[in-house]
């Protein structure tokens, strides 16, 4: 192919992908932080390339698919997909100009540049918006003004299923933190789900929805001792715990009951670790599981979280080990646990495909096997995100678009929905949401995306610039994808005067 035909099939099929900052760990000394693909065969000639912004903070990377670029090689087991975040590349000349020696280098990429031949997995597809027809028709029919939430019934219904078939022998308990929605607690007990309740209005809401106490875990490990007889008083007889202080409080306020501890992970891998706050270490979790039989508590089990939005199947490996060695601790005591809480942690597709329930069924299944053999232990797992996320979208609308400076590189881009207003978890940029425009055919160009308010806290993306279209125009509206999790519990102030996220369940 001519190096013309390849720069114009390159330029029509360019996207950006979405990845993490550029930081580059090069092997050979001689690159320390100096990681820069200035030659990479015909992509240094497209003017995309030589977009502002681009050059000077993104790393671009170019597939051997096009013609004469030299190959991305994946290295050893890291394959070349979305859900990897270090991509390894084979420095040559060709890549480095002259000059530079040849070896092995591992760079972090913002955004790529990749012919979609090459990109596959990594694309965000213009085919895979989580906007449903459903929600389509709902926003063009009501036209509801300010920003608000739009959730589809039918995708929970789906992950349910999903969960339920990927993992048949583990009780399904919803964590209703992930979106407390009646109508999304009414569908869940209609279908038969357990619910993971953080404090007693969590229980309040799945019973009001039609869960028996029976069904409800209250999974916080920090209760007041009032909340504790409470949710007893509610029937409730399975409780969190991570400490010693905690079971004296359930056996004095629900004496009898129940009661699972709950280890630490390290979190690795997700997006948004649940690590260090909750648990204790596997030893303590022993004491404490002993503790609770001394006072007359039922040890029942051990639970763990790895981390929201874990992209790694084989995350629960680790900690199903942990929990294997609580369990053999307590029976050379004479206590027999009988269930493991696998948490949450399923992700939702946001930029980057995640893989389906069904692989983490078979991975966690897998890991069952290896550390319980055939006394697999009653397993629980608490999906959130991964139930709901995906059900999700919020409209919002640009509200102005400017710059800092004449010569700033950046535009920024202020919508009327923030930090404050439901994109909580933009924190630290941790979950980057799809965000779909109507000019999304159009030329695209790195932005800030910020918030409404007057704190100047409330920037969604700055540290990794968002693309967006150069056409975007004030007064536009956006759709934010994948928010049908821990979106609206956290607008819960009018903080700035600005309105709680407005929800619409469908
Ligand atoms: C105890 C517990 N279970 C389940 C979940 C839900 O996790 P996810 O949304 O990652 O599925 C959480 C989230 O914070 C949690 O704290």
């Amino acid at each position: 192919m001519g190096v013309r035909r390849t720069l114009e099939l390159v330029r029509k099929s360019v996207r950006y992908l979405e990845l993490t900052p550029p930081v580059a760990i090069p092997a050979n000394r001689k690159m320390r932080g100096r990681l820069k693909q200035r030659r990479c065969g015909p992509f240094c000639s497209l003017p995309a390339f030589h977009q502002r912004g681009l050059l000077k903070r993104h790393t671009i990377i170019a597939g051997s698919a096009v013609g004469t670029l030299p190959p991305i090689h994946g290295r050893q087991s890291r394959t070349y997909t979305a859900s990897r975040r270090w991509f390894t590349i084979r420095a040559s000349s060709a890549c480095y100009g002259s000059g530079v020696s040849t070896g092995w280098f591992q760079c972090e990429v913002s955004y790529a540049l990749c012919p979609p031949v090459h990109a596959g997995a990594l694309e965000l597809e213009e085919g895979t918006t989580m906007t449903t027809q459903r929600i389509r028709d709902f926003l063009a029919t009501r036209r509801p003004d300010g920003p608000c939430l739009v959730v589809d019934l039918d995708v929970i219904r789906e992950n349910f299923h999903a969960f339920r078939h990927a993992m048949p022998d583990s009780a399904i308990y919803y964590a209703v933190k992930a979106n407390p929605a009646p109508e999304v607690l009414k569908l869940l007990a209609g279908l038969g789900s357990n619910f993971d309740c953080a404090s007693v209005a969590e229980i309040e809401m799945a019973l009001e929805a039609g869960a028996t106490a029976a069904r409800i875990s209250y999974g916080n490990t920090i209760k007041k001792e009032r909340d504790v007889a409470r949710a007893h008083a509610l029937g409730v007889s399975l409780f969190a715990v991570d400490s010693h202080e905690e079971v004296e409080k359930i056996s004095r306020a629900a004496p009898g009951a129940r009661v699972f501890c709950r280890v630490l992970t390290d979190g690795e891998g997700a997006e948004w670790p649940l690590s260090r706050k909750f648990g204790c270490v596997p030893q303590m979790a022993v004491d404490v599981l002993v503790y609770a039989h001394q006072l007359g508590l039922q040890s029942y089990g051990v639970s763990f979280h790895v981390g929201s939005q874990m992209t790694k199947v084989d995350a629960w490996d680790s900690a199903l080990a942990d929990a294997k060695r609580v369990f053999v601790q307590l029976a050379k005591q004479g206590i027999h646990l009988q269930m493991v809480n696998m948490g949450g942690g399923f992700p939702t597709r946001y930029l980057r495909d995640v893989p389906s329930a069904e692989a983490y069924g078979k991975s966690i299944y897998q890991a069952l096997r290896t550390h319980f053999g055939n006394q697999i232990p009653q397993t629980i797992i608490e999906p959130g995100r991964g139930m709901v996320g995906n059900a999700g979208v919020i409209k919002a609308e640009v509200v102005l678009i400017s710059k800092k400076s004449d010569n700033d590189d950046a535009r920024w881009v202020f919508l009327d929905i923030g930090k404050f207003g439901g994109l909580a978890e933009t924190m630290d940029e941790a979950i980057r949401y799809p965000i779909r425009t109507e000019r999304d055919g159009d030329e695209m160009e790195p932005c800030v995306i910020a918030g409404p308010t007057c704190d100047s806290a409330d920037v969604l993306y700055e540290k990794n610039l968002y693309p967006l279209p150069l056409s975007l125009t004030i007064g536009d509206e956006v759709l934010i994808e994948g928010t049908g999790a821990y979106t609206t519990t956290y607008s819960a102030v009018a903080f700035n005067g600005f309105e709680p996220l407005k929800a619409y369940v469908i």
